[in-house]
């Protein structure tokens, strides 16, 4: 059983990679992203909180996104774990590594997702994904086969993200670099960073993936 962490900037591949590995090898994703955009959807009093700060690409407070892995660890038995978008600041990473402690599991791999900057506009604005199943599509490199409707589960509930636009982009990248940035040089200390070209076609970012978590 594996547990591995996916990191990288806003538009990296992390969605796109981490529902691969759920189809290929059970593994659970934990997108703290997905998580507070159920609660946001949900109308709680904890989504009407973090919708503000979601839609201009700020960061979610540690306490709220420490709090949701929690519940999630606790109550999850599977073929490993993929944290996508979790952690992104260094406390987050220090309460990670203690919730997994607890539960007498560890941290395998950081595959750092390495992408350039200009890319990652035309990836997000392009982005569209099924408000039912989850896939992530895009208007050029990932288009749905039947214009409006679902190739997985044929919804034609197709939507937009509310922070997929170039001014909260700026934001979740100056985020990205200020706040989870440092956690490259945190996992590399730890002896489990691993870098993959984000850039490459989807397939071989998958094949680079693969090499990681396979390798003896
Ligand atoms: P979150 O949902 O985690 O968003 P993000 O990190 O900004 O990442 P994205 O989902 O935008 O990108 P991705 O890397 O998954 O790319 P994708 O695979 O979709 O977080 C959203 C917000 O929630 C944050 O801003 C914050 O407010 C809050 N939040 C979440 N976690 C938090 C935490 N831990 N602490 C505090 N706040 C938190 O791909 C993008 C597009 O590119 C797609 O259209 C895809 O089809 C396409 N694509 C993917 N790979 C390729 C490829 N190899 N070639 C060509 N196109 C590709």
């Amino acid at each position: 059983m594996l547990n591995i962490i996916l990191l990288g900037p806003p538009g990296a591949g992390k969605g796109t990679q981490a529902k691969r590995l759920v189809e290929e090898r059970g593994m659970i994703q934990l997108s703290t992203g997905d998580m507070l955009r159920e609660a946001k959807s949900s109308g709680s009093e904890m989504g009407r909180r973090v919708a503000e700060v979601m839609d201009r690409g700020a960061l979610v407070t540690d306490e709220i996104v420490i709090g949701l892995i929690e519940e999630r660890l606790a109550g999850s038995d599977g073929a490993g774990f993929i944290f996508d978008g979790f952690p992104r600041t260094l406390p987050q990473a220090d309460a990670l590594g203690q919730l997994l402690d607890r539960l007498g599991q560890k941290l395998d791999a950081v595959v750092e997702m390495q992408v350039d900057d200009a890319a990652l506009v035309a990836r997000i604005t392009g982005r569209f994904t099924c408000g039912s199943c989850g896939e992530v599509y895009h208007d050029v490199t990932k288009p749905t086969k039947v214009r409006g409707v679902c190739d997985v589960c044929g919804s034609t509930d197709l939507k937009r993200r509310a922070d997929d636009n170039e001014d909260a982009l700026k934001q979740r990248l100056m985020e990205y670099y200020k706040k989870t940035s440092p956690l490259i040089g945190y996992y590399y200390a730890k002896g489990k960073l691993a870098t993959v070209d984000g850039l490459a076609e989807m397939d071989e970012v998958s094949v680079a993936i693969r090499k990681v978590l396979d390798k003896p």
